[in-house]
């Protein structure tokens, strides 16, 4: 007797071109380790951003700036042994991009050899055009990621909304449209406006995928701690909790305590 493995679909760069031109939106999250990635693939998520949000969200950093490749791809490595359909896109972080092209490449290679992660991503957009050319005629897939750019905080100064000024505005449509002609399959637009946004998605092929950019673009993506509520201290207007895992955690852990302390736990029937 033979046994048939029911075939998953992979989600491919290709797949996400088709999403947007037949009007399906793309769903991204991020994730960071190898149990919730699991979770959310399995629950049918399209891309998996393993975010340098990792700094703030696993190590605790106030910016996205300390973390490390090393550490970029133990995270991506953890998700990607997790994952059976989405595709994984990992953050390269700062300081591994921005010297030259030849690190650019070197740094998008670690990732994908290391990692077995299928695109990387990378903040930026003329700035970063020598960059993007030489990693993907590595063969390496890119997405761009404009607007608030948080590996910039530093000459921003602060995260809010990006591009409500003309010029601003006007340069984010021409980096779109660079990073598209440079060979990028998508691009993430965060914090701006959503009029804005939904001119860059119709000004381009590619998929736009907004955090803060509004409806009118191609999918969304959200930090998954966030959108689980788990991290309640970060409030933005864009930000929908799906969750309150953090009120049910909480009242996991009182009640072991509690049971622990009481000689509840464990009962005859959870011992050997
Ligand atoms: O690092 C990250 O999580 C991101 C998303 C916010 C797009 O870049």
């Amino acid at each position: 007797m033979s046994v048939h493995k029911q075939e998953i679909k992979k989600i491919t760069t290709h797949q996400l071109q088709e999403m947007k031109s037949r009007g399906e939106k793309i769903a991204m999250l991020t994730a960071y380790d190898y149990s919730m990635a699991k979770i959310i693939d399995g629950a049918g998520i399209d891309v998996i951003l393993v975010g340098d949000s990792a700094s703030n969200v696993m190590a605790g950093n106030e910016t996205t700036l300390p973390i490390t490749l090393d550490q970029m791809i133990y995270h991506a490595s953890s998700v990607v042994k997790a994952v059976k359909r989405a595709l994984v896109v990992v953050d390269i972080p700062f300081g591994y991009y921005q010297g030259s092209s030849g690190e650019a490449l070197r740094s998008s290679i670690r990732i994908m050899k290391e990692s077995g992660a299928h695109a990387v991503k990378l903040e930026g957009g003329s700035e970063v055009k020598d960059s993007v050319l030489r990693i993907l005629s590595a063969g390496v897939p890119v997405m761009g990621h404009l607007g608030l750019t948080p590996q910039s905080i530093y000459k921003f100064g602060t995260y809010t909304v990006r591009a409500k000024e003309e010029a601003e505005a006007a340069k984010l449509i021409e980096d779109a449209k660079l990073l598209e002609k440079c060979g990028c399959f998508a691009i993430v637009l965060e914090k701006i406006p959503a009029t804005l946004a939904k001119k860059v998605a119709e000004s381009i092929q590619i998929p736009t995928i907004g955090i803060g950019a509004g409806p009118d673009v191609d999918g969304q993506v959200l930090v998954m701690q966030d959108m689980l509520g788990i991290t309640m201290e970060f409030k933005p207007r864009f930000l929908r909790r799906y969750a309150d895992l953090q009120s049910v955690i909480n009242k996991a852990v009182n009640d072991y305590v509690a049971d622990v302390k009481a000689k509840a736990f464990p009962s005859d029937k959870e011992k050997y």
